[in-house]
């Protein structure tokens, strides 16, 4: 089924000049890209987007790491775009992440972890809302 997932290259992965590279792994698939901007992730855009995550030993730190500098905010879009999308991207660990995966191959710690991506069709919905929505402040 065709549809939408939100992505995000994240701070160390700008920072490092990987952008061009990962956002070629995806065209190489065929998916589209819909949305892109290379912004800063507000303090509420944070919260929000990982809010199932507040009150975890490291949250305190994710929110600042990615609002630490520009990321390039994506929206993908292609048939069964968000596992894909997961699948492309490989473990959360990129130490774990197997080679051949974005994680695996520009990663090397769980903090730093280059790109985020929904898990779910529902997930990506609010995401972009989040991050691309009316209320982007
Ligand atoms: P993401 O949301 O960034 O796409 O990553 P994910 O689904 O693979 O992993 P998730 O469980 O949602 O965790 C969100 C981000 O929090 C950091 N994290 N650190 N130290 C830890 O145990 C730990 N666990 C998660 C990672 O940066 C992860 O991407
Ligand atoms: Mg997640």
């Amino acid at each position: 089924m065709t549809e939408k997932t939100y992505a995000m290259l994240k701070p160390d992965a700008v920072a490092a000049g990987q952008v061009g590279e990962i956002i070629a792994r995806f065209e190489r698939v065929g998916l589209a890209l819909d949305r892109m901007e290379l912004a800063e992730v507000t303090p509420q855009q944070a919260a929000a987007n990982y809010a199932e995550h507040e009150g975890k030993p490291f949250y305190d730190g994710l929110i600042r790491y990615i609002t630490s500098g520009p990321v390039v905010k994506l929206v993908l879009s292609g048939e069964g775009a968000v596992a894909l999308t997961r699948k492309l991207m490989g473990a959360t660990n990129p130490a774990e992440a197997a080679p051949g995966t974005i994680r695996g191959d520009f990663g090397m710690v769980m903090d730093a972890n280059v790109i985020h991506g929904s898990d779910s069709p529902e997930s990506a919905e609010r995401e972009i809302a989040i991050f691309f929505g009316e209320t982007e402040s």
